[in-house]
């Protein structure tokens, strides 16, 4: 019998997440967060060469990682997504196309840059849809930021094709999807710039932060103005020239810098996510390959097989049974969650994001993007620690086999 029906569950033991401490942090990177705190050195714009500081050190390294030309790390994703847009020098009051289906922190960089959001409906797995993007399309949306959302990577040939055709420049918000490749090219190294975050349950995680990536020289340069590298600072990130802009008092000063202490933290985890990228990759083939054939269930695809980072399970369930799948899920001692659910203000779904539509209804709201609403309702997440255990897995492989074979075909 179905735990959510009285029998017993698949476990008892919490489901690892973030939440609940399930972090992949080494004692070499609490040693390396500790050495910072005793330097005293907190501030990142302090007497020493920029190559001797932390967050001068990580950005050498992060441009490394992704062979960009330049990194600049900020106090989140957020910012490193609106700093990305005014920096590009993307005119206030511009429209930025931006999918239905993703963190209401994409469409809230996009107000904080000045600017604001053209919504986009998504396809069947949940991917910014190109053709719609098209019809949608005016001379007033001046960029699109795309998101690979729950680390899947968009389709970033389609999108950068479309861009070129009408002459915009494409942002990624790759908060969700460090580490993540397509064709064989890392996640944010596609668009003008690409943002991560390095908050809680990121590829990187040192509680609050997050760090851009560009080959724009002019457009890196007035992001760490922006940043808030005063009087001068931003010199320190052209060690070779000039920085290509005026004067550091054209632009305001945002003060939305990282510090030592969690540059420290995440250059330490930066040299062991390759391992913990495995983990994910393991985890996510494990669970997927498994449940490939469940009949009731159509788990999202990727782009390309292998094109993300395997931190969230989501697949859709029909017939309106997908809030009741997430529920059941849950007795069985799985973490999941309806992302389209009623009874539940999921921050990812666009009908949620009130400080966008004034005094609309939710039933008018939904009616903007009707395919998003219908794919949302159906699609159940399931968060994909690192730290997930084989056995974790064949937990969340049999509680998705128990449920889906009340649902039937
Ligand atoms: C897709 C996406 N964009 C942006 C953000 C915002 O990142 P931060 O919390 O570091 O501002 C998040 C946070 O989870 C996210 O999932």
């Amino acid at each position: 019998m179905l735990a959510i029906d009285g029998g017993d569950p698949i476990r008892r033991s919490p489901w690892p997440t973030y939440d609940k401490g399930a972090v992949h942090v080494h004692p070499d990177d609490e040693e390396a967060a500790i050495r910072a705190i005793r330097s005293h050195l907190y501030f990142r714009y302090d007497y020493r060469p920029e190559q001797e500081t932390e967050c001068g050190r990580f950005e050498a390294e992060l441009c490394d990682y992704f062979g960009t030309r330049h990194a600049l790390a900020v106090s989140s994703g957020t910012t490193a997504i609106a700093l990305s847009i005014m920096a590009a020098g993307i005119p206030p009051g511009s429209l930025i196309a931006c999918q239905g289906f993703t963190f209401v922190a994409s469409p809230s960089a996009i107000t904080l840059a000045g600017c604001r959001p053209l919504l986009v409906e998504v396809d069947q797995n949940l991917q910014l849809d190109v053709e719609d993007l098209r019809r949608r399309w005016s001379p007033e949306v001046k960029a699109i930021l795309v998101v690979h959302m729950r680390g899947f990577a968009a389709d970033m040939e389609a999108i950068t094709r479309f861009a070129t055709e009408v002459g915009v420049p494409v942002f990624e918000d790759a908060v969700p999807a460090m580490g993540a490749e397509l064709h064989g090219r890392k996640l944010g190294t596609f668009g003008l710039a690409g943002a991560f975050s390095t908050q809680s349950d990121k590829s990187l995680n040192c509680g609050e932060g997050g760090f851009l990536v560009t080959d724009d020289s002019t457009l890196f340069a007035r992001a760490v103005v922006l940043s808030g590298a005063y009087e001068g600072r931003v010199r320190r990130h052209f060690p070779d020239g000039l920085p290509p802009i005026g004067t550091d008092l054209d632009l305001p000063l945002l003060s939305f810098r990282m510090d030592e202490i969690r540059a420290a933290l995440l250059r330490s985890e930066l040299a062991r996510l390759p391992s913990r990228l495995e983990l994910f990759r393991r985890n996510y083939a494990y669970v997927s390959g498994e449940l490939a054939d469940v009949p009731g269930i159509r788990i999202r695809r990727p782009v390309e097989p292998g094109a993300c980072l395997g931190e969230a399970f989501i697949f859709r369930v029909g017939g309106g049974l997908a809030e009741w799948f997430a529920r059941a899920l849950c007795c069985e001692g799985i973490d999941a969650r309806n992302l389209g659910s009623g009874a539940d203000t999921n921050v990812r779904v666009f009908w949620n994001w009130r400080f966008l539509f004034g005094d609309r209804t939710v039933p008018e709201i939904k009616a903007l993007l009707p395919a998003t609403s219908r794919y949302l309702e159906d699609a159940v997440d399931v968060p994909l620690s690192s730290s997930l255990t084989l056995e974790d897995c064949d937990h969340l492989i049999a509680a998705v086999r128990k449920i889906a074979s009340r649902v039937g075909p």
